[in-house]
């Protein structure tokens, strides 16, 4: 079926220039990029967004990160979306990502590892919500 998925490229992506090298891959794959917008995510967005996070060891770094520089927000479109873009990403761990994944291609550990992708579509829906209005997603 045809899905959205909720895609972040984050601040390691942005501060090395590599939001078009991403998009390339993500368009590549047959997503088409449907919603973009590049904001900076403040300390409140951030910890409401990872909130499933908030018990791990990692969550004030992540918070931290992601408040760091600018991010690139997305809602991609696509035939099984959700679970294309996850293959397309890689697995968390850049180290275990496999080749020609965005994570094996760009990112430097499991903290900084470039994109996010939404693991349900139920999530995805949530994820959106939070970051776009209707008006501004054109499919
Ligand atoms: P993401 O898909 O955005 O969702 C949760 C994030 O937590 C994950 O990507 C990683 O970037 C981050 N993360 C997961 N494990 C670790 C870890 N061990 N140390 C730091 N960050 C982590």
């Amino acid at each position: 079926a045809t899905e959205r998925t909720f895609s972040i490229l984050k601040p390691d992506a942005t501060k090395r220039n590599l939001t078009g090298a991403v998009n390339a891959v993500i368009e590549k794959a047959g997503l088409r990029i449907v919603g973009q917008r590049r904001i900076q995510m403040s300390q409140a967005q951030a910890e409401t967004f990872y909130a499933i996070h908030k018990e791990r060891p990692f969550f004030g770094e992540l918070v931290t990160f992601m408040t760091s520089g600018p991010v690139v927000v997305q809602v991609l479109e696509g035939e099984n979306a959700v679970a294309k873009y996850r293959e397309v990403m890689g697995a968390t761990n850049p180290a275990q990502a496999a080749e020609g994944t965005i994570r094996k291609t760009f990112s430097e550990s499991v903290g900084e590892n470039t994109v996010h992708g939404s693991d349900s579509v139920e999530n995805a829906k949530i994820e959106i919500a939070q970051f776009f209005q209707d008006g501004d997603i054109v499919g």
